[in-house]
């Protein structure tokens, strides 16, 4: 029987994937756990598919760690979510920087403690140079906060008169986005059964496969994830066309 891996068309790669991280909570609750303990084992599904994406040579990951939605939890679950982010990015940048991985972040990383922010701004200087994997983690992100930050860019542009309305075009909006460097997603996989978006690149998925599976995200591993770009593979994307018009 030939593995999961082995059906992959490398030709045929999505370059950009983008996770909904979801199920920490229930997962551990299906254990008799506290929610916190399944952010914890969250994490090594984290280290598993990024891992899982290099090794396959996957251009760019963007994954949803916190929505800016996600501060509205009670205290404690906030809180260490936070100690949680500070103390992995300590622990594994020595590992990404050695596997050539540049860590990015988007999202609004004002709102996070001091202590994170330090972390993070020193992991993305640490591995600004590699140019394998580009590992983007979502951190305080939502589709909307991150559009009107767009707007006011733009709005600011043509208060100071370096842009006219209209110039604006999809460029435009492209370029003040805080995803600006990477492609748009091919692939979006959410875990743990939800069917929803839930404010994640609200503009960027215009045209993304969508991937939904009941897995819990800390049971998802990579043989889930050589699963759902096998299912990718096996879509036809239109665009808008006809289907007679892609293959002849
Ligand atoms: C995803 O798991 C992680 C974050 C949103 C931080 P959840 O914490 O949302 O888990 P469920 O959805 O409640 O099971
Ligand atoms: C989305 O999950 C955000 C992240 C995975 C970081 P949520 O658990 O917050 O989403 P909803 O509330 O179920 O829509
Ligand atoms: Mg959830």
């Amino acid at each position: 029987m030939t593995s999961l891996l082995e059906n992959i068309d490398k030709s045929k790669l999505p370059r950009h994937i983008a996770i909904i991280m979801d199920g920490n909570g229930r997962w551990a609750k299906e254990k008799g756990e506290d929610r916190l303990y399944g952010h914890l084992h969250g994490v090594d599904s984290v280290r598993n598919i990024v891992e899982g994406c290099a090794e396959l040579g996957i251009g760019y990951l963007t994954l949803y760690a916190f929505s800016t939605e996600n501060w509205d939890r009670p205290a404690n679950e906030v809180i260490g979510l936070m100690e949680l982010l500070v103390s992995t990015i300590r622990k594994e940048v020595e590992t990404l920087n050695k596997n050539n991985i540049r860590l990015h972040v988007i999202g609004d990383m004002s709102m996070l403690p001091q202590s994170a922010q330090d972390e993070l701004n020193e992991a993305l200087s640490i591995t600004e140079k590699n140019n394998g994997l580009q590992l983007i983690m979502a951190l305080s992100y939502s589709g909307r906060w991150e559009i009107l930050q767009m707007v006011k860019y733009i709005a600011a542009a043509v208060e100071q008169k370096n842009l006219s309305a209209n110039e604006i075009s999809q460029e435009t909006i492209q370029q003040f986005l805080n995803t600006s460097s990477f492609p748009d997603p091919e692939l979006m996989i959410r875990t743990s059964g939800e069917f929803r978006i839930s404010n994640f690149l609200l503009y960027q998925l215009a045209y993304a496969e969508l991937y939904f599976t009941p897995v819990r995200w800390p049971d998802f591993r990579k043989e889930n994830l050589y699963e759902a770009i096998l299912d990718y593979q096996n879509r036809e994307r239109r665009f808008g066309k006809t289907s007679e018009q892609l293959t002849n």
